[in-house]
């Protein structure tokens, strides 16, 4: 039985008052919960709402990370860091970094190497381009961004979630139909099968991504291959994110 993961992509959004509420809100909401909540706010805030939700079932993790475990890399956040301010979490290969950063895959391997080296628990984004999904190619680029997982091994999987991301789906208020996400899931779970075997793709989960709002995530939630979602907009306010937080409680009861 897969426990569904509800996380909240911030991205490059809410000042730290406005997190700090938000993580309050959550935190106090949720002092336990039947599914996992995460929120992942920008880099200089981590550690301030880490200690917000501490104790809470809500958990952190941060947007990006870089592979080298320290040095002279101006800019950049390693896995150790993420560790030491209280993540649990890393999200690695998001549309956006391959898209504005020039992010390969051959670059997101060692990412989600260092991320799973440093103790932390590693959401591997991948999906397709409008223009791939027109051209059918979408199952050729999941399968190539699977490559992500090039330097993970069966036990580590315990540690990965993989998010499909449909990018024309990302903040467009577009959402993939449910027969969409769920075949897109079912393809990548088949890839976890043949890279892993059965225990593994059965036991990892796969997060949707891309416009899951309050009012389609449920049936996003219930489809039987969609274990969690990955939320960026509706992510930002306390009444979106909460009622998708319980529309995965009821998908959960669901499935169970
Ligand atoms: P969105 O973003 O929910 O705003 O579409 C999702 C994501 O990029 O993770």
């Amino acid at each position: 039985m897969r426990r569904i993961l509800v996380a909240g992509n911030w991205k490059m959004n809410l000042l730290q008052s406005q997190g700090a509420a938000l993580s309050q809100f959550l935190a106090g909401k949720y002092g336990s919960c039947a599914v996992e909540i995460l929120v992942c706010p920008a880099s200089p805030y981590l550690s301030g709402v880490g200690t917000t939700i501490r104790g809470s079932a809500v958990q952190l993790g941060a947007q990006n990370l870089y592979f080298a475990p320290q040095g002279a890399f101006t800019g950049e956040v390693c896995g150790e860091m993420l560790k030491d301010v209280g993540c649990g979490w890393v999200l690695v290969g998001h549309s956006e970094r391959r898209q504005f950063f020039g992010e390969q895959d051959e670059l997101l391997a060692k990412k989600v190497a260092a991320g799973l080296q440093h103790g932390l628990k590693v959401v591997l984004c991948v999906g397709e381009l409008l223009a791939e999904r027109q051209a059918g190619q979408t199952e050729a680029v999941l399968e190539k961004q699977m490559a992500g997982l090039a330097q993970v091994s069966a036990e580590q999987m315990a540690n990965i979630v993989i998010a499909y991301e449909p990018v024309w789906a990302i903040g467009t208020g577009v959402t993939a139909s449910t027969e969409q996400a769920q075949q897109a899931h079912a393809f990548l779970r088949s890839q976890l099968k043949s890279r892993y075997g059965e225990a593994v793709a059965s036991a990892t989960r796969i997060l949707y991504g891309g416009s899951v709002k309050a009012d389609n995530a449920l049936e996003l939630l219930s489809q039987s291959d969609v274990d969690g979602a990955l939320v960026g907009g509706a992510s930002l306010k306390v009444d979106s994110f909460s009622a998708i937080i319980e529309a995965g409680i009821q998908a959960q009861a669901r499935k169970s």
